[in-house]
């Protein structure tokens, strides 16, 4: 099957190399030239384990290729894929205009019928306007079948996510587009579940929300644990033995970031207030993320009464370990603040110093290694649980630092061994 994948972002470009790698022709279209030559060089614009691996392997056997020019791609594809952003406007709903760019140059490129598949995460209701869209837009006797088919990949893992996925949903209620979608997935041997085309919009908004819910959930529990004396490790422990509850997204931390998390939560709330029902869980799931993700320097500030001129240490800046990813990552926003405050600032990451960079150019110091950035600092805050920054050892701290106050995000350490090692330090729902 001709397949052509419309944004090269992580969903994109993760789904464009697995689909090669299953044996189809795939084309990935960018609006930005620079973008392509560096992918068509084997170049990754994003990091992510094993993208690059795949990209090399089926550019080199011609089964994936990149290009600026849609309208060649587009006008006789099997399946157009639209992986494009849908980022959060200022009322916290989704902006679509990406979407209907490229609805756009499909209606004016495409010269046969075929399947356009949305893989965006789109609210409710958005498949069946970009057909009337296109539909109402192409030239000649063609007809457009748009099938939702969300994704769920998370970054660090997008590769096995996708050639691995516990479930594909597929919302269409066309044979011929059903019979296509079967072809397309042919080869990964996954559950493929069908549905109708609103009921698979929403089961991503759902799934999304839901496992923010639960983040921000075990985040008051969390938080409770401190004021009442329990530990919070030990309280998901016992409770994850209850199959129904599980183990997983029962990490205590400062908060959820991310590109899909905060984004999501915020549009499935827009879009029921649009329709009159206030999603009170939801709500609920923001506000509490909102103050987590500040949870640190609240507890710093009990301790300091100003960060001015303080030797801050911030280890780990990416919104989770194996990405460089910066968006709504808890770093930022204490970063802010600390630099309000006329702190003085050495950060460290293994893979996103150079986004961070692009933020702030000269207001802080970017060192080369965790190490480099405790020595002399009164304070170290921990945002990422990067396997680098674990696997410093308590005693470091201790050795580099001029005052050893560290305050852990992740709950990386032993508190008993940070006692040990005279340490003093704060975690998340732990005493
Ligand atoms: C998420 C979904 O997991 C994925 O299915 C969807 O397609 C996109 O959004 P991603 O944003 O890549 O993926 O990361 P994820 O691993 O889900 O983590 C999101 C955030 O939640 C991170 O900031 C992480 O630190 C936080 N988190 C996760 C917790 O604080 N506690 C947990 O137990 C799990």
């Amino acid at each position: 099957m001709k397949i052509v994948i419309a944004g090269t972002g992580y969903v994109g470009l993760v789904t464009g190399a697995c689909l090669a790698e299953k044996n189809h022709n795939v084309i990935c279209i960018d609006k930005d030239k620079n973008k392509i030559d560096k992918m068509k060089n084997g170049k990754s614009p994003i990091y992510e384990p094993g993208l690059e691996e795949l990209m090399k392997k089926n550019y080199k056997n011609k089964k994936l290729d990149y290009s600026i020019n849609y309208k060649d791609a587009y006008k006789d594809a099997d399946i157009i894929m639209i992986t494009v952003g849908t980022p959060e406007k200022i009322d916290g709903s989704a902006n679509l205009d990406f979407v209907y760019e490229v609805a756009k140059q499909i209606a004016d490129s495409v010269i046969r019928s075929c399947i356009v598949v949305i893989k965006s995460t789109v609210p409710i209701g958005t498949n069946d306007k970009i057909e009337k869209y296109i539909n109402k837009n192409v030239k000649g006797n063609i007809n457009i079948e748009v099938v939702s088919n969300p994704e769920f990949l998370s970054q660090g893992t997008a590769i096995k996510d996708t050639l691995d996925a516990p479930r594909v949903i597929i919302g269409t209620e066309s044979e011929n587009a059903k019979k296509k979608m079967k072809e397309l997935y042919k080869d990964f041997d996954l559950p493929l579940v069908f549905m109708s085309r609103r009921s698979s919009e929403m089961v991503k908004y759902a799934s999304n929300d839901f496992l923010a819910l639960k983040i921000s959930y075990i985040n008051e529990i969390a938080n409770l644990c401190e004021i009442v004396g329990a530990n919070i490790e030990e309280v998901t422990k016992g409770m994850s033995y209850d199959d129904r509850i599980g183990s997983k997204f029962l990490k205590a931390g400062c908060g959820y970031g991310g590109s899909c998390f905060p984004k999501d939560t915020k549009a499935l709330h827009y879009l029921a207030t649009q329709d009159g029902y206030n999603l009170k869980t939801i709500e609920a799931t923001i506000s509490i993320n909102k103050k987590q993700k500040i949870i640190l320097i609240e507890k710093a500030k009990k301790k300091f009464n100003s960060f001015k001129g303080l030797n801050v240490a911030i280890l780990g800046l990416s919104f989770k370990p194996n990405t460089d990813d910066l968006r709504e990552a808890p770093s930022i926003e204490n970063i802010e603040i600390l630099l309000d405050e006329g702190a003085k600032i050495k950060v460290y990451d293994p893979k996103a110093m150079d986004n961070l960079k692009k933020l702030y150019p000269k207001e802080l110091e970017y060192k080369s290694s965790p190490q480099e950035a405790l020595i002399d600092s009164e304070i170290c805050f921990i945002f990422t649980e990067w396997k680098e920054i674990r696997d410093i050892k308590p005693s470091e701290y201790k050795k580099l630092m001029k005052n050893a106050i560290v305050y852990d995000g992740r709950n990386i350490y032993d508190i008993n061994e940070m006692k040990e090692n005279k340490i003093e330090y704060y975690s998340i729902g732990r005493n």
